[in-house]
């Protein structure tokens, strides 16, 4: 004869078996194992038996409870596959999808990353710094006098506590020299802001790749030859480049570049991409000044540094009349770039 607990285990077994949705299994737990629940009652029942039955029994309602409880449990997993697939089965899958849009690189993040990949083939390593600078690196470093009119509330963000966002890369060859003795090669990408009156070809933030190259007897030569491929890379083979005297606080002797290519939309024209010079002895200085060494002595080193217009370069190689419109978002914009 099985005992009474076992054939209520069997008959709960068979319901759950048999339960056809979730509310019938879950009617079927509660009537088992609710709290008044007819296998739950054995407990009550428990504390009525004898020494010798008592553990017998116990045991026994301790098993039929895992066994009912591991069924439903099981039950319910099927049911919820079941579910699953017939709603799977409902899926046309030979109805067109819903397609998702495809996005693309900013044109400036394009022009970004071929210019990177120019210099990184020539040698240059990334360097970083921050868009707010304090005066030191912004100007002072870079043997920018306190008079000069960049340093001007008018012309530059200053905050509240004197310090400013910076107008210029060149911050992060100062940095870039604080961090490392020479030699070094590094290009830093990255915004710059200036209180500019903003039209079709300023704003108020704009970006800039910014070269740096210390070494033993580096020449202006060097310099011309680096820029001049860069050029050619970025806007084609028969691109002219053309150097003209400038004038710039950090370099001497300073030059702006011209670049003029059959390539480009405004072919026939010589355009201004860029400044560039030999680092200045003075800036060399005050990096020893800062670093506490003499590791940049002018007398053994020297370097060229440059400074490119990405939103510029980005106007002229693609065409674009207007910088506004890298900050606009507008997607009929955008979209030709894709
Ligand atoms: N910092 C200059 C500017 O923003 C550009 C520049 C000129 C950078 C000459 C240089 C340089 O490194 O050598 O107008």
């Amino acid at each position: 004869m099985p005992h009474p607990l076992e054939q209520l285990r069997d008959h709960a077994l068979r319901e759950i078996e048999s339960a056809r949705d979730e509310q019938s299994l879950e009617a079927a737990r509660v009537r088992y194992l609710g709290r008044s629940g007819s296998i739950s009652a054995w407990g009550d029942r428990m504390k009525t038996l004898g020494t010798e039955e008592k553990p017998i029994v116990g045991k026994l309602l301790n098993e039929v409870r895992n066994s009912v409880t591991a069924a439903i449990e099981a039950r319910a997993e099927t049911l919820r596959t079941e579910k699953e697939s017939e709603a799977l089965a409902k899926i046309d899958v030979s109805l067109p999808g819903t397609p998702s849009e495809r996005g693309s690189l900013h044109p400036l993040t394009e022009m970004l990353d071929r210019s990177i990949d120019i210099f990184r083939r020539m040698g240059f390593a990334l360097a970083d710094g921050p868009d707010i600078e304090d005066e030191w690196h912004c100007f002072d470093a870079l043997n920018t006098p306190p008079e000069h009119p960049a340093r001007n509330e008018q012309d530059t963000f200053y905050l509240p506590d004197g310090r400013l966002l910076r107008t210029h890369t060149s911050t992060v060859q100062i940095r870039a020299m604080q961090a490392a003795p020479p030699p070094l090669r590094v290009i830093a990408p990255g915004a710059c802001y200036r209180r500019d009156e903003i039209d079709a070809t300023h704003s108020a933030q704009f970006h800039q790749i910014e070269g740096l190259y210390v070494d033993k007897n580096v020449s202006v030569g060097e310099l011309k030859g680096s820029l001049e491929f860069f050029m050619r890379e970025l806007f084609g083979p028969e691109t002219a480049v053309q150097f003209r005297p400038h004038y710039f606080p950090f370099t001497e002797p300073s030059l702006e570049i011209y670049v003029k290519s059959k390539a480009l939309k405004r072919g026939d024209q010589w355009i201004e991409v860029a400044g560039c010079g030999m680092v200045h002895p003075a800036v060399f200085e005050e990096v020893n000044k800062a670093r506490g060494d003499t590791a940049y002595d002018p007398e053994k080193w020297t370097g060229f540094a440059f400074g490119l217009g990405m939103d510029r370069l980005a106007m002229i190689l693609f065409d674009i009349p207007d910088i506004r419109l890298f900050a606009q978002n507008d997607l009929r914009f955008l979209k030709q770039f894709a």
